[in-house]
């Protein structure tokens, strides 16, 4: 039974982990994230009915995605992030949702590696730029789609002049460069980010770059195409495995 509007605020309350998203955990009762997960769903163009496919959730924060693909009608949601399950509350929020969401305490890095069988969907949202190591954790995400995965992460074509913004560039950020983050690495420019994908075995759609004056975020649907990745058509690069112990 789904939780009442004063348990979702009681918990709410008396939560102790960090809300990154915002998300309705009962009517009318929406997380304190920043993160909106409604909207993100919605410039995602994520179908509404996904009865009878498996879903995999990369960089879950408070799983409230995987909850949302889980009430579309997912066969099977996997939830997957690299701290435990009480960091970001996945687990007090699966109780209460009383959510058959499964939790993965793992890397993108280890994906290829953790789960024989690919999903259906993927979602990767707001993580790529965290990372030191951004065509490996893609190359990982393709070795897990078995249909679509879903894009979305920081790019830098507002930061350059308008005659570069249709090149394949990336920005490095050694600090906090980024959003006075230190834990932000790459943004590549939206054309850049779509080759990396192109590289790592994806078709490409583009399906939005925000703001229009000069985009700070992208959003792609990625699908995996035939035959091994065009990288290792092209180069003698193979696919580096992560072992998990
Ligand atoms: C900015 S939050 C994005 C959360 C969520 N996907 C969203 O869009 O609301 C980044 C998340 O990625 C996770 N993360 C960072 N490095 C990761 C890695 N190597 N593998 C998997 N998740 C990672 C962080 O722990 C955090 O939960």
């Amino acid at each position: 039974m789904a939780p009442t509007a004063e348990a979702a605020a009681a918990f709410i309350e008396q939560a102790e982990f960090v809300w990154h998203q915002r998300y309705e955990l009962a009517a009318g009762v929406w997380t304190p994230g920043v993160s909106d997960i409604p909207w993100l769903c919605r410039a995602a163009g994520l179908p509404d009915d996904l009865s009878g496919r498996t879903v995999l959730d990369v960089g879950t924060t408070n799983a409230g995605t995987a909850f949302e693909l889980e009430r579309r009608g997912a066969e099977r949601v996997v939830a997957v992030d690299i701290f435990d399950p009480d960091w970001f509350g996945v687990r007090a929020l699966t109780e209460f949702l009383g959510s058959s969401v499964e939790y993965v305490q793992t890397s993108v890095y280890e994906l290829a590696d953790r789960f024989a069988e690919p999903f259906d969907l993927v979602i990767f949202w707001g993580v790529l730029y965290h990372l030191r190591h951004p065509l490996l954790a893609l190359d990982n995400l393709r070795a897990v789609t078995r249909g679509e995965a879903s894009l979305e992460t920081a790019v830098c074509d507002g930061e350059l002049p308008r005659r570069q913004r249709d090149r394949s560039l990336s920005r490095f950020y050694r600090r906090d460069e980024l959003s006075d983050d230190p834990s932000n690495w790459f943004a590549p420019t939206t054309v850049a980010l779509e080759e990396w994908c192109g590289s790592s075995g994806f078709g490409v759609e583009r399906l939005g770059a925000w703001p229009r004056s000069g985009a700070a975020r992208a959003m792609l649907r990625l699908w995996p195409t035939e035959g091994p990745a065009e990288y290792e058509q092209l180069s003698y690069e193979r696919p580096l495995r992560c072992t998990v112990a």
